[in-house]
């Protein structure tokens, strides 16, 4: 077979990968997500918890993580799982108090751990003060102003002001009744109907988020993850929209999708940036921005703005070479233009778990999610098989990469939550027929043959944990050598020893079109994304997705070599 490698890799991403400016933590930071609700549960309410969070950090640091990043734990009704905020500035009783918080930095700054919290701007809960008195308030107030509300259309203003469509199905519009009685305005949802956007063109709006920033800043977290850091601002007129019918809800690359990536919406972050630059020890702002491209993604962390931003282009992509070369020489090139580290990150608490959503047997879009009756199912060994084989890539990589709980113990997506325990609000909003995220919510398994496998000690868990939990557990796989919890081990281990964060990344040319072959640092990465073998040039396997025998790397399998 003749190779096509090299002419799939563009010019610029060949050679060299330019050393990133600076030598701050976040550019090569291995980032740890923790979804608070489902780490680990100290009281035994089934709902995971700051105290849990803080038992558990030993193992984390154990892991070798440079850093964790939680998910939302400030005061929320959790319409969506937190992401719909009543109170920025407390954590919300179910997950502790703020003295729980401080214990738990303290406890993780006591390890080498540093900690990231989420921050979400685009909008609050309908519970946040505010929003109440912009309920109570009259059309034209300034409370109303903190929000967007408009009249409706139509001679009654009984039509929505726009024809958007919320990311969780339905429009993006609901209506209010004015404090007197009568239908009123409407406000604008890009999600729940109880997540209102903020009006980002207001000052006042501006003056609280800095705020609220300073107030984390002031407790010691070391940055943010900010939610929806492409969706604050909205195009001027609210002009209709609506998106190609095969697109998904980021849009294709040339669209102009009139609440995403709006220009003006880098502003923002170019003032937190300086909000941030006060403050000591490098603090980091990471973007969460659904964006087609990474040549889009990088204007998000151009030099005065963030300093991260997720790699949803990278994190999208199949289990398939020619399309893994091209995303990722083009995430090394544009991110590198703007001298920031490329991200590199497969799962979190919105996509499908890569052990299940590498092997699918149809398409399923981002965002709805598997069960029992979709149609794309997973093939479990094939699935666990390529997501070692792609953690094993991606953690070579330069730049930070993210790294989603229990993922590192090869967690599968859950499929058969039953429909009475679906949490996820785009399960309501789209009458059962997207199933949404709870798939990959599910508390994480740490002791076999424990109450919810050692997720607490009552055996209650706010999603029902399936039958096979216990396999996975932490416990198990520590004593198993070759398990998916020891191999990211050694992955993270032998990352740190040979620098592979900050190290020159050059693609090896000569190789078969399914087979992925780099140089970081004086390390060698091969991945057989094929289904033949590949013979491994001379060189001794420093670490191997999978157990095998000889120097034919058998079909979904990645090592890394130091070569002869
Ligand atoms: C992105 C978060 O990751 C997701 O969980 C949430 O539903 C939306 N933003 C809305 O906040």
């Amino acid at each position: 077979m003749t190779s096509t490698q090299d002419a799939a890799i563009p010019v610029a991403a060949t050679g060299t990968h330019l050393p990133a400016p600076g030598s701050e933590w976040w550019r090569t930071a291995v980032i740890y997500q923790i979804y608070p609700r489902s780490f680990a549960d100290a009281n035994g309410d089934g709902l995971g918890d700051l105290p849990g969070i803080t038992a558990h950090l030993g193992a984390l640091a154990d892991l070798g993580v440079d850093a964790v990043w939680l998910s939302p734990f400030m005061v929320s009704p959790q319409n969506d799982a937190g992401y719909d905020v009543a109170d920025y500035c407390d954590v919300d009783p179910i997950f502790g108090t703020l003295a729980d918080f401080d214990e738990m930095l303290a406890t993780a700054h006591g390890l080498g751990i540093r900690v990231i919290v989420d921050l979400v701007p685009n909008h609050s809960s309908d519970q946040h003060r505010w929003f109440q008195e912009a309920l109570a308030s009259a059309p034209g107030s300034p409370e109303r102003a903190r929000y967007i509300f408009r009249d409706g259309r139509g001679e009654h203003g009984d039509l929505p002001p726009n024809n958007w469509e919320s990311v969780f199905g339905g429009p993006m519009w609901d209506r209010i009744t004015e404090p007197d009685g009568t239908p009123g305005q409407w406000y604008l949802h890009i999600f729940d109907s109880s997540q209102p956007d903020f009006d980002w063109t207001n000052e006042e709006v501006r003056e609280e988020f800095r705020r609220i920033l300073r107030f984390w800043l002031d407790r010691g977290v070391d940055g943010f993850r900010v939610d929806v850091a492409h969706g604050l601002m909205k195009k001027d007129g609210l002009p209709d929209y609506t998106p190609p019918a095969d697109g998904d809800s980021m849009g294709g690359e040339d669209d102009d999708v009139p609440y995403w990536g709006q220009p003006e919406v880098h502003e923002i972050y170019r003032d937190w940036h300086e909000v941030l630059a006060a403050y000591d020890g490098d603090r980091a702002l990471c973007a969460e921005a659904w964006l087609p491209t990474p040549d889009k993604t990088a204007l998000w962390v151009r030099p005065d703005e963030m300093n991260q931003a997720f790699n949803f282009p990278y994190a999208m992509t199949d289990w398939n070479a020619p399309a893994l070369r091209l995303v990722i020489s083009e995430s090394l090139r544009a991110f590198s233009a703007v001298g920031a580290p490329s991200t590199w990150v497969l799962s979190n608490h919105d996509v499908i778990r890569h052990a299940s959503r590498l092997a699918l047997t149809g398409e399923s879009p981002q965002g709805e999610g598997i069960g029992p009756l979709s149609v794309a199912q997973p093939i479990p060994e094939l699935g666990l098989r390529r997501a070692r084989a792609a953690s094993t890539v991606m953690l070579a990589l330069p730049g930070s990469a993210y790294v989603y709980q229990g993922e590192e113990l090869g967690l599968p997506e859950v499929i058969d939550i039953p429909d009475a325990a679906r949490q996820d609000p785009t399960w309501f909003r789209t009458d059962h027929e997207k199933y949404g995220r709870d798939g990959c919510r599910v508390p994480i398994p740490w002791t076999a043959g424990s109450p919810a496998s050692g997720f607490n000690d009552t055996g209650a868990a706010w999603l029902p944990q399936p039958a096979g939990w216990d396999d996975y557990a932490r416990d198990v796989e520590a004593r198993d050598p070759d398990s998916t919890l020891s191999l990211y081990r050694r992955l993270l281990a032998e990352r740190r020893a040979h620098g592979l964060g900050s190290a020159p990344f050059t693609w090896i040319p000569g190789h078969r079109d399914d087979v992925l072959a780099f140089e970081v640092g004086d390390v060698t990465v091969i991945a057989n994304v094929g289904t033949e073998p590949v013979e491994l040039p001379a060189g001794s396997i420093l670490v191997s997705s999978e157990p095998f025998e000889g120097r034919a790397l058998p079909a979904d399998t990645a090592v890394w070599l130091i070569p002869a």
